[in-house]
């Protein structure tokens, strides 16, 4: 219907479509039409003041048949369409499989680049974030048809499995290591240090153990490929909680022998200056500190391995894109790395590598249990929410069926939906009656939302394939959960422009909201069939769209709760 306002428009007007097309905005409020032309913007080519225009053009308007009527409101030009037609349109829009989805990304490939916890250390909060941000972008750019490639970049090489490996050989024990994981890896760690500090031979024994592991010495390998075994098995424990998954996990080691090319690469251009005995290339120019590439005892860096990482990507995948999600006190680094490899002359570089920072999460009163000290685990929170949500299911209804699989979905449900609802830039901060409040803007708000569609579905009796009668969809509740539902396929499109999930999660709460507006004033199980099918009809397409939506956000939806 937007085509057809717009075709008449540029009849009447004598302009072409696609200035007409720029022009034409949806109105914030309803009584001020279904689409608005605005016409400032022609004063200047048609030397006429622009109230002038909007007058001109409405008259020329008569008698279209899908328009109602329409309003000149100073310089706008207010369109309203026949109320049945355009509910008509939007739901033929709506009522399809795929709604939602394009297929812009046909043929293209993305890396995300999330979650890398470093081994044997723990999975913290900061981690849960990048996890859900990364795997929520993950859904949404496959919704577009992108065919996207979920990178686990692993924090498993480094000068700390050196001191790890002392500490171990010290103080460790297999039996502890293999009691307590990365508890204990972590306890083995502190140790190092606070002995380091009285004795520094240690740190010397620490940088030997590592140059073997660099030189693959098989006792520092077997070592330090146990601690990743055990540390993985972790982190795959809070992947499965949060039923996220990734195509491959190739941490930094992975590219310990592709770093040499590396720096070969960047000797040949002329880009490498030696500085106290590392070698660095010099970013002056640019306003940012040098980048680090391989420190005096010739061994690489995070940053080193990072540029190996970039080359081997675009080779296996050609990318259109690698994000990489991660906290924001890593902007400089990726800023660096970004530069070095557009100065070894990629000029995709610019438009393709993309850093996704994210806010801090502050545990704004919140009572979390943790291991030990204030070192927050996230599989504790995952597990404190579910249990908080199996207590609330025992007192408010405890006959229902699949408890514990139910507590699952909505407690990690609901740390999903608090950590995508605002802006990823912000911090986050826990409250658990906030997290898990069922009449506030959380996701067990939504989830339950979704579970009164499917209850009021499987309760009334109606006809799915009935033909609608669109004339009893008018009622100005309908209408605005109607209109609200159109706009998902331009949420997606949106969120994934900005790397911004938030976007659809304010979406789905948008949905539900309107729902609820919906379902007070219209009631679904009325005596007339015709009324009946017609807002079953809508019932069924809110409870569709809800489930897409937070399925982009890596939740799932339960029939009851
Ligand atoms: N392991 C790092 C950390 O925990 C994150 C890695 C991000 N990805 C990358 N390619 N550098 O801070």
């Amino acid at each position: 219907m937007k085509e057809q306002i717009i075709q008449l428009i540029a009849t009447v007007a004598d302009l072409d479509q696609e200035t007409v097309a720029n022009l034409l905005e949806i109105p914030p409020k309803a009584d001020m039409g279904d689409y608005a032309f605005p016409c400032f913007q022609l004063a200047k080519t048609l030397r006429k003041a622009p109230p002038m225009i909007a007058a001109e053009i409405a008259e020329k308007i008569t008698d279209v048949e899908i328009l109602d009527h329409v309003e000149v409101k100073g310089a706008y030009v207010n369109f309203f369409l026949k109320k049945e037609m355009f509910v008509k349109s939007m739901i033929e829009q709506e009522d399809v499989d795929n709604f939602g989805s394009s297929t812009i990304g046909e043929g293209k490939t993305i890396c995300i680049d999330y979650s890398s916890p470093n081994v044997a250390k723990n999975f913290h909060v900061g981690h849960l974030r990048t996890t859900i941000i990364g795997n929520s972008l993950y859904k949404i750019y496959s919704k577009l048809g992108y065919k996207v490639e979920r990178i686990n970049h692993l924090g498993d090489w480094g000068t700390q499995f050196g001191k790890l490996i002392v500490a171990y050989k010290s103080w460790g024990s297999k039996e502890a290591v293999e009691k307590d994981g990365v508890a204990e890896l972590m306890r083995l760690y502190v140790k190092f240090h606070e002995e380091a500090e009285k004795d520094d031979s240690l740190n010397d024994q620490a940088r030997e153990w590592f140059n073997q592991m660099e030189q693959g010495n098989q006792e520092a390998l077997e070592i330090w490929q146990w601690f990743v075994d055990i540390s993985l098995k972790e982190y795959k424990g809070t992947y499965e909680l949060l039923n996220m998954e990734f195509d491959h996990y190739l941490g930094e080691s992975f590219y310990r022998d592709k770093t040499a090319d590396v720096v070969k690469r960047l000797q040949d251009a002329g880009l490498l200056k030696e500085s106290q005995g590392a070698q660095i290339v010099d970013l002056e120019e640019y306003d940012m500190a040098p980048c680090l590439i391989t420190k005096k005892d010739g061994s690489s860096i995070y940053a080193t391995r990072d540029l190996a990482a970039i080359f081997y990507r675009k080779e296996r995948w050609n990318f259109e894109k690698c994000l990489y999600v991660t906290g924001q006190e890593q902007k400089l680094h990726f800023a660096q790395v970004f530069k070095v490899v557009e100065l070894l002359g990629n000029d995709w570089a610019k438009d393709s590598l993309v850093h996704i920072p994210y806010g801090l999460v502050s545990l704004e009163g919140a009572k979390l249990s943790t291991r030990s000290g204030n070192i927050i685990y996230a599989e504790d929170i995952l597990l404190e929410a579910i249990d908080k949500v199996t207590g609330i299911i025992a007192e408010k209804n405890p006959d229902l069926a699949d408890q514990d699989e139910v507590a699952k979905i909505v407690g990690v449900g609901a740390i999903i939906f608090h950590d995508l609802y605002n802006q990823r830039i912000k911090d986050v901060s826990f409250k658990w009656d906030k997290v898990l409040n069922f009449d506030g803007e959380t996701g067990p708000y939504v989830q339950y939302t979704y579970c009164r569609c499917a209850s009021i579905l499987r309760t009334v009796s109606y006809d799915e394939n009935a033909d609608i009668d669109y004339s009893l969809l008018l009622d100005e509740e309908a209408i605005a959960l109607i209109r609200e539902i159109n706009r998902f396929p331009e949420v997606v499109l949106d969120a994934a422009e900005r790397y911004e999930p938030s976007v659809v999660a304010r979406f789905a709460m948008d949905v539900a909201q309107s729902f609820s507006r919906f379902y007070n004033a219209c009631r679904v199980n009325v005596e007339d069939e015709k009324l009946r099918n017609a807002r079953a009809k809508l019932v069924a397409l809110t409870k569709k769209t809800l489930k897409d939506a937070l399925d982009l956000l890596g939740i799932q939806c339960p029939e009851q709760m």
